[in-house]
């Protein structure tokens, strides 16, 4: 009686793992994005680095992906939202509840997901910064403008999703028990992400942190492990960044290679939309290169690169909502519902109904076209124009 009852127990068991593994959704290219945020760094001075040297062997180096502004808090907030508002410093912002994140594209879908924040103190903290245990003299070492969820109302005013903002120690153990979500974003403390330390610091650290992650059965999916700088560290400089491709999904063949597409922070979202079939945000998400392995993958052509792109000057924010100068404050754009993005599909249908009002007066037009053009605060400022498909042939 015991044993039957404890069969039945067991039999119990699998089927819910079964049922929750075949919840999976599976990618074109990857069934797993890792992202990893290390900060201000340049790429000539990353590269060198011995330990950037050895995990390049392992995966691609994008060789031209070039961070949006400075400093660290607007190019977080692109990664994720498709804009950075104008935003022009570190201090507390709040995004309101009509804007909407990869979280809603994700979750449109059943994409599970999660962001990890080292010495975050609980699930779900809002606070400026918190005190862990690397700290010198009583610093922080969590910080705010590193973790873009908490500034989307979109994603603090629903309890389930602030709880998906976790710490380190919550990562280590979901990647223990094979249960990390499909998007994971990750930003370490202020000396392992080289803040408050070094590029050596930061580049050594990731080097350990990575090697559980690339070990042959660290994943039962195909995981791609997306290791970025949220800037570089000269300001004089176009904004330069290292990004590199590791994991599981890397394809054997491309190990050890560089990709020389132009890339932004924009990238991750259209390489998500593109390998998942996700719709799109309406912003600067459409019209980014896909990375070039997921895109040869699905059969997505990417453009070319953006006509202004010798011109760019992303040392600087463009006027927006979020501009700290009063004089460069403007409203949010409206996201252009009539684009098509990388997954195929229309703006989240969420989206455009959320924006319909404001759709319909005349004088609020988008600087959002699909064309991936780069904007700047200097020479290439966002042109507002009603809004127009990037589909040749289609009126949505
Ligand atoms: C929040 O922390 C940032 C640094 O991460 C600092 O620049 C800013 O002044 C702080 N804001 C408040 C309100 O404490
Ligand atoms: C997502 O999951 C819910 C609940 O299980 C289900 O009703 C819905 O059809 C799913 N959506 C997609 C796009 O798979
Ligand atoms: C990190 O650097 C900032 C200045 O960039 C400083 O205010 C802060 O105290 C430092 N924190 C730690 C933990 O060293
Ligand atoms: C978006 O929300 C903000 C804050 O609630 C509000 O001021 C704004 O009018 C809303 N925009 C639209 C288009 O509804
Ligand atoms: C970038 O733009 C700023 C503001 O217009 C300007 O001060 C700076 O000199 C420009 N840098 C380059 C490299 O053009």
């Amino acid at each position: 009686m015991r044993w039957s009852s404890l069969i039945v127990f067991l039999g119990c068991a699998s089927w819910e793992v079964a049922a929750s593994a075949a919840k999976l959704v599976p990618g074109k290219a990857f069934d797993r994005l890792i992202t990893i945020w290390l900060e201000n760094q340049d790429y000539a001075n990353v590269i060198l680095e011995p330990s950037i040297t050895d995990l390049k062997r392992r995966g691609i180096l994008a060789t031209r992906f070039y961070a949006h502004t400075h400093p660290s808090q607007p190019n977080y907030l692109a990664a994720i939202g498709g804009d950075y508002f104008g935003l022009d410093h570190d201090d507390m912002v709040h995004i309101p509840e009509n804007v909407s994140t990869v979280v809603d594209l994700l979750e449109h879908k059943n994409v599970s997901w999660g962001a990890y924040m080292e010495d975050l103190p609980g699930p779900g903290y809002m606070g400026n910064y918190s005190e862990g245990q690397e700290g010198i003299g009583g610093n922080w070492d969590y910080v705010r403008k590193h973790n873009p969820f908490v500034s989307y109302d979109s994603v603090t005013m629903k309890g389930d999703r602030l709880l998906k903002l976790e710490s380190f120690n919550d990562f280590q153990r979901a990647f223990k028990a094979k249960t990390l979500p499909q998007f994971v974003f990750m930003t370490p403390n202020m000396m392992n992400d080289g803040h408050n330390s070094s590029n050596k610091f930061a580049a050594d650290w990731s080097h350990k942190f990575v090697q559980p992650l690339l070990a042959e059965n660290a994943f039962d999916e195909k995981t791609l492990i997306l290791l970025t700088y949220d800037e570089s560290e000269d300001y004089s400089q176009p904004n330069h960044i290292v990004t590199l491709l590791l994991g599981s999904a890397i394809p054997p063949a491309l190990k050890g290679t560089e990709d020389s597409t132009f890339y932004t922070h924009y990238s991750m979202l259209s390489t998500m939309e593109n390998n998942w079939e996700l719709p799109n945000l309406g912003r600067y998400d459409v019209g980014a290169n896909v990375f070039k392995f997921v895109a040869d993958a699905s059969g997505y052509k990417n453009n070319q690169d953006p006509e202004n792109a010798p011109t760019v000057n992303n040392s600087v924010s463009y006027p927006g909502f979020l501009n700290g100068d009063p004089k460069k404050k403007l409203p949010i754009p409206i996201p252009n519902t009539k684009l098509i993005g990388a997954g195929g599909l229309p703006i989240l249908d969420k989206i455009k109904v959320a924006w319909s009002g404001a759709t319909r007066d005349k004088s609020w037009q988008t600087p959002y076209d699909g064309s991936g053009r780069v904007c700047d605060g200097d020479r290439n400022p966002p042109i507002y124009n009603p809004s127009k498909s990037n589909v040749k042939g289609t009126s949505i």
